[in-house]
């Protein structure tokens, strides 16, 4: 027995006299079905013949797949036709989860193909996919289409999209297409298309849902942090370990992967941790490694992923055999400062691990102590509004006091004072006038350092015009 509903959506396609005009290429197969679309009842057999140049392979509806055996395919040559090649396929006892698309193709070319789309329909089952108790789950990606896919069993059954607790949500064939061949598809979905949907429809009297949960993966890393962003310089044999803290958004998933030189030899142990909150979640990786070696040295990568989206931060690892100080002058023993100066900084080339104690002397007592104006900063000794009193000798002590490594290093600074002439200071008169002939004596009192060097020089009065010309 063997019904066909046919939908007549277009004319009989009667390619077989374009396969005689193309000769050589390959037009598609042909189907015995002129439609593009068939209806049936469950339980009835569904028949097909496909006639095509080359051998011929079908493809099914994916509920057919998984049902193999409801199907059979028999391969011949066409009758009469010596060069064609014929096949045709059986469909026995069909149910509404075969409904789907029947493609006939070429074996070697699968583009070239003709497909059927056969609706089952059944009394009892309006959508081919048939849930289980628990939603769907349908993944809503960036700049992809939203497809929630309760496709039916008859072209015509009228389904509603309902979002949860009761929205029911209007198809306009733009924002929201039906389609009975996918199901329910936002093209571009925003944000009001999280939560839990269901498709709906009433059968002979029966309310017949299908739900989905729509799930959008996240990707977005807030941040990604070590927890020491400057090198890290350490001792042989000491213990190394590194924070990476990754803040993403609720429901990312993100992977932490670390480059770093010991790499090769497996030479850290990684333990990872995650922190949720309430915006946001808190992946933490801890790199450690209990004693470094020197091959430990280098960079250190944390690497994260999640989904498309790659962020990186490093930092450096020194490691050194032992600890030292290495102290030298900058300038030289002896330097120079000018009364009067703001500041003046006393700084000598000091490189020392781990990081030292210092302490500034001066002239033999800690110069700290000795006057307010002198402040250690770093470890350079910094003097405010430099005074002739400043000069002295100071010495820097540096010790790393647990490894018993201990140096100094004096420096002599000389204050230069600007040449002060003291008369300078009294208010200046008028010479006044002398008689001519007299002995008279100028005095000059100077002031400095270095101590000055006093050079006289004379210069004429100006000429002072007649009174009267200048009352006139
Ligand atoms: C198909 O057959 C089964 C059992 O053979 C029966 O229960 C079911 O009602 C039939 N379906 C239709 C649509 O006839
Ligand atoms: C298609 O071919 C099959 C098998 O030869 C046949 O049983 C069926 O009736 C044909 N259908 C149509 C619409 O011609
Ligand atoms: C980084 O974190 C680890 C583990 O919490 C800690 O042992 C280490 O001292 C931290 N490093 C810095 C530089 O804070
Ligand atoms: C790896 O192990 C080998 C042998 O112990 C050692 O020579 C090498 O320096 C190690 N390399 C690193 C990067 O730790
Ligand atoms: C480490 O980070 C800096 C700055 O973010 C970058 O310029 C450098 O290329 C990175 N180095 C490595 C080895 O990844
Ligand atoms: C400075 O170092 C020398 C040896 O380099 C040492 O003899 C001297 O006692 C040290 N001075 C101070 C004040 O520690």
């Amino acid at each position: 027995m063997l019904y066909f509903v046919m939908f007549a959506l277009c004319g009989w396609r009667s390619a077989l006299a374009k396969d005689q005009t193309s000769k050589g290429r390959l037009s598609a197969p042909v189907l015995n079905v002129t439609s593009r679309e068939l209806v049936m009842e469950a339980n009835q057999t569904l028949q097909l013949h496909c006639r095509g140049q080359s051998e011929l392979s079908w493809a099914f509806p994916v509920g057919v797949a998984k049902d193999q055996r409801s199907v059979r395919v028999v391969d011949s040559r066409c009758e009469g036709r010596g060069h064609l090649h014929c096949s045709s396929l059986t469909l026995s006892g069909a149910q509404p989860r075969h409904t789907g698309s029947f493609r006939c193709r070429y074996r070697h070319q699968h583009s070239k193909q003709t497909s059927l789309y056969v609706y089952v329909t059944g009394s009892q089952q309006p959508f081919v996919e048939v849930q289980t108790e628990v939603p769907g789950v349908v993944f809503m990606k960036e700049g992809e289409a939203l497809v929630f896919p309760c496709r039916v069993t008859a072209p015509h059954i009228p389904v509603a999209l309902i979002k949860f607790p009761g929205q029911r949500l209007v198809p306009d064939q733009k924002s929201i297409i039906w389609s009975s061949k996918k199901g329910f598809i936002i093209p571009s979905p925003s944000y009001r298309f999280s939560g839990l949907f269901s498709c709906e429809t009433r059968l002979n009297g029966i309310l017949h849902s299908a739900q989905y949960l729509t799930h959008r993966p996240v990707n977005k890393i807030l941040d990604v942090y070590l927890n020491s962003t400057r090198p890290v310089r350490s001792l042989r044999g000491e213990r190394l370990a590194l924070t990476c803290t990754v803040t993403a958004e609720w429901n990312s998933r993100v992977s932490i992967t670390w480059s770093y030189p010991g790499q090769v030899n497996d030479s850290a142990s990684i333990s990872r941790r995650i922190v949720k909150g309430t915006s946001s979640i808190m992946f933490l990786s801890v790199l450690s490694i209990t004693e470094l070696s020197r091959a430990d040295r280098g960079v250190y990568v944390c690497r994260v992923r999640s989904g498309p989206v790659l962020r990186e931060t490093n930092t450096s690892v020194t490691v050194y055999d032992r600890p030292f100080i290495r102290l030298k002058h900058r300038h030289g023993p002896v330097v120079n400062a000018l009364a009067g100066q703001k500041s003046y900084r006393l700084s000598p080339k000091l490189r020392a691990f781990p990081p030292p104690e210092v302490i500034w002397l001066k002239d033999g007592m800690v110069a700290a102590e000795r006057c307010s104006r002198y402040h250690v900063d770093g470890h350079a000794l910094v003097i405010r509004d430099v005074a002739e009193e400043d000069a002295g000798l100071y010495t820097i002590l540096v010790g790393i006091q647990e490894h018993g490594l201990y140096r100094n290093l004096t420096l002599s600074l000389v204050v230069n004072v600007k040449p002060q002439i003291g008369e300078k200071a009294v208010s200046v008169r008028d010479p006044g006038t002398y008689p001519r002939g007299s002995r008279q004596a100028l005095l000059c009192t100077s002031q400095g350092f270095p101590p000055p060097q006093i050079h006289w020089l004379w210069h004429p009065c100006p000429q002072r015009g007649p009174p009267a010309a200048a009352l006139a």
